[in-house]
């Protein structure tokens, strides 16, 4: 699987056994872990990073990349595919370093990952559930043409708290 290229500074690659450090180091935030899955650790150790490289270097699929600026991993975005009538779909999950918000780094990466997982895997449909406390992560699926469905109520127990999620999705024309 090649690079997919955002831009003269930045790309998504398969993740690498050298990566680990930096990816630990970009990962081990609460701010970030508290708008992903529980499955995402908490604290993020290089030890959890290893692993993580390990398992995506036996997946047959390429579904995890790592976000890369200046030649350093800085974040992650990925697909986990649906099973059974769901099969289809997907669910888009993308996390960055808090040191790199706010520079469109995150949209442009969505909108790479949403080619792949149309064009390269053949998904039908993209969604993401984004809790209701995360008005960022909901513009940077609106600026890549994903359309809010509707709301789900207490849909995730983070954190210590049922949180309602915003359901964003985007289908392939
Ligand atoms: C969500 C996240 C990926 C965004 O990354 P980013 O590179 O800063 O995003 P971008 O710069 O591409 O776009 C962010 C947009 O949200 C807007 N925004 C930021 N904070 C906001 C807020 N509190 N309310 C409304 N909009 C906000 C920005 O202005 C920007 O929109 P604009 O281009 O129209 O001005 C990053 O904050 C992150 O990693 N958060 C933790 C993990 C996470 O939430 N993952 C997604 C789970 S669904």
């Amino acid at each position: 699987m090649g690079h997919l290229v955002l831009g003269p500074d930045a790309l998504l690659r398969a993740l690498r056994p050298g990566d680990a450090d930096e990816l630990a180091l970009a990962a081990n935030d609460r701010e970030i872990w508290r708008n992903l899955r529980d499955g995402f650790p908490r604290p993020y150790t290089r030890a959890d990073a290893e692993r993580w490289i390990s398992y995506n270097e036996q997946l047959a699929l390429p579904l995890n990349f790592a976000i890369v600026l200046d030649q350093h991993v800085v974040g992650g975005v990925g697909l986990v595919p649906g099973h059974d009538v769901h099969r289809h779909s997907a669910e888009i999950g993308y996390w960055l370093a808090r040191a790199v918000w706010g520079r469109g780094l995150a949209t442009r990466a969505v909108g790479a990952m949403v080619r792949h997982g149309f064009d390269t895997l053949g998904f039908v449909r993209l969604h993401a559930g984004v809790f209701a406390w995360n008005p960022a992560s909901a513009r940077v699926l609106e600026k890549n043409e994903f359309v809010l469905e509707g709301t789900m109520r207490k849909w995730a127990l983070k954190d210590g708290h049922y949180v309602d999620a915003w359901a964003y999705a985007r289908v392939r024309d």
